[in-house]
């Protein structure tokens, strides 16, 4: 199956209204909840910290990062629909495409959740992220796994008419290497997440 940007932005948004509601409530909170300890252990603390949300779907995990201190945030997403749901609170919400978006600012922490799977070319998200990373910057990444559960959230969105990437610590470090970062640290959380901090490899 062909990558579809028409199938993605599609799904999004129809899926805005009501994504950040049906993420607080079980079982998807309790999946959400192991991969956002996991994404905050691995870090570390994001206390004053500008974050970059690349494909911030309704804000999920800006709104974590503001709950625990970062300075302010700015959202990105491919999907008009999910930037409305993001909570302006420290926020700068930006309709735009995670590989191209261009900014005057610098971000200390980017986050990539859930998006470098459905990315055309996830070398290119990474690399954009790079030219936007401040000296010493963080990048955290989360990304479905080549496990069974990987394979039943791809078969889920393949009924959307959506392929999804499917990584392992390998398949993201070359991505990572490619684009400008290395791998620093990874976490694996049961079915089917990695979870990855990368760092600029020329720091
Ligand atoms: C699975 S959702 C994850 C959203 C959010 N990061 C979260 O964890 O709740 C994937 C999001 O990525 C967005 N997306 C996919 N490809 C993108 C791209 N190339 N640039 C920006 N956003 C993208 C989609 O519109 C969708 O909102």
């Amino acid at each position: 199956m062909a990558f579809d940007p028409d199938a993605v932005l599609r799904h999004f948004g129809q899926a805005a209204r009501g994504y950040h509601r049906a993420s607080t409530r079980f079982p998807w909170s309790w999946l959400r909840g192991r991969e956002a300890r996991a994404l905050l252990r691995v870090v570390g603390p994001v206390e004053g910290r500008r974050v970059l949300d690349l494909g911030a779907g309704a804000g999920y995990y800006t709104r974590l990062v503001l709950g625990r201190g970062a300075r302010d945030a700015v959202a990105v997403d491919l999907s008009r629909a999910m930037v409305a749901e993001v909570g302006p609170e420290r926020t700068l919400r930006l309709v735009s495409d995670a590989a191209s978006v261009s900014l005057r600012r610098r971000f200390d922490l980017i986050l990539s959740a859930g998006v470098l799977e459905f990315a055309r070319d996830p070398v290119a998200v990474l690399a954009n992220a790079a030219v936007l990373a401040a000296p010493g910057a963080a990048l955290a990444a989360l990304v479905p796994v080549d496990s069974a559960g990987g394979r039943l959230y791809r078969s889920y969105h393949r009924r959307h008419g959506i392929a999804v990437r499917l990584y392992s610590r390998e398949s993201l470090g070359g991505a990572a290497a490619a684009a400008g970062w290395r791998l620093e640290a990874t976490q694996r959380v049961w079915p089917y997440t990695l979870v990855a901090r990368l760092a600029l490899a020329k720091a």
